[in-house]
């Protein structure tokens, strides 16, 4: 039965065939979302494989359901953060898996509605938490955080070069209670940006204020480090990831885990006993062809890293 999708799933070839290295093992895909990749993880595996798929959208996770349960019954899908992907695998009895994927950022249906606060293009409530029942939205970051705290946001989270100019025009807007939907932040940020550079502001403005408020980065991290210690030798960590700050971390995640050795270049024989975790399977990031982007926009910032365990 084919099921027309609200998201195209990105770099998907690339990303499941470099996830599967055992058709029998076990895999989690941590951004679930509405099944595109997993669909095709579960297609291809065999009996004994098995798909866990967790996200924190009630929306995606009950489209994923019915998607792959048209395929096969060896899956498990769960609302929840990937950051407790270990609990799952607690109850479960699982001590290993084989692969670990995560696909980040938005999914076009989150984009597109205008309920999640995500979009400066919708006007919506100012939210952008992806978990539904979350209790630290947009607005109550903006209604606590004080000029210099929203200046290091959007300069560390968004690479904001205006970021003096736009944190002092929403703390004015939010001490005249006018910062309470999307577009009221749009105006802000419009009021003091030429147009020329208004598009690109917008972008990393709401990047930087969904990073900040949903913990992105350190979440991100914190999963590598346990991802790893739950794979099979042999079994891959492969992310896709869609501006640069993330990317540069699983980059240095994945480069740091593979260093042989730590001893200063001076001494003559290694006495640093380091173990590498990891072997970079992408020395350079993968990133989607042009007829993909032609095909979806919203891949032309992806790109994919995948390592595997050693
Ligand atoms: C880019 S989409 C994934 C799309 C999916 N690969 C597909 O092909 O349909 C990212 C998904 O991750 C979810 N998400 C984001 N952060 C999450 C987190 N910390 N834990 C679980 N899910 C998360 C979002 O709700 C969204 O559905």
């Amino acid at each position: 039965m084919k099921i027309d999708a609200p998201h195209i799933p990105v770099l998907l070839e690339e990303s499941v065939s470099s996830l599967i290295t055992d058709l029998n093992g076990i895999y989690i895909d941590g951004t679930l979302g509405y099944a595109g990749h997993s669909t095709s993880i579960l297609r291809r595996l065999e009996p004994e494989g098995m798909l866990i798929g967790l996200d924190l959208n009630p929306n995606a996770i009950n489209f994923a359901e019915n998607r792959l349960s048209t395929i096969s019954p060896n899956y498990a899908l769960h609302l929840l953060n990937f950051k407790s992907f270990s609990k799952v695998l607690f109850d479960r009895k699982i001590r290993k898996i084989q692969g670990f994927f995560l696909d980040l950022g938005l999914s076009s249906a989150l984009i597109d509605e205008p309920e999640y606060g995500f979009s400066y293009r919708n006007n919506g409530p100012l939210d952008m938490q992806f978990d539904r029942n979350g209790s630290f939205s947009a607005k109550d970051f903006l209604q606590n955080v004080s000029i210099d705290n929203l200046i290091l946001t959007l300069k560390k989270y968004g690479e904001e070069p205006n970021a003096r100019k736009i944190a002092n025009e929403i703390v004015q807007c939010v001490n005249q209670n006018k910062m309470n939907t999307t577009f009221d932040l749009r105006n802000a940020i419009c009021n003091v940006v030429p147009e020329r550079f208004q598009v690109k502001a917008l972008s990393r403005v709401f990047q930087a204020i969904r990073i900040k408020i949903n913990d992105e980065i350190n979440i991100l991290k914190r999963t590598m480090e346990l991802a790893i210690e739950f794979l099979n030798p042999g079994g891959r960590l492969v992310i896709i990831s869609y501006h640069s700050l993330e990317d540069k971390m699983v980059k240095s995640f994945i480069n740091n885990k593979s260093i042989k050795c730590i001893c200063p270049t001076q001494l003559p024989i290694c006495c640093c006993k380091v173990t590498p975790k990891l072997k970079k399977i992408t020395s350079k990031a993968i990133v989607p062809s042009k007829s993909d982007i032609e095909d979806n926009s919203r891949a032309r910032s992806a790109k994919l890293r995948v390592a595997e365990r050693i």
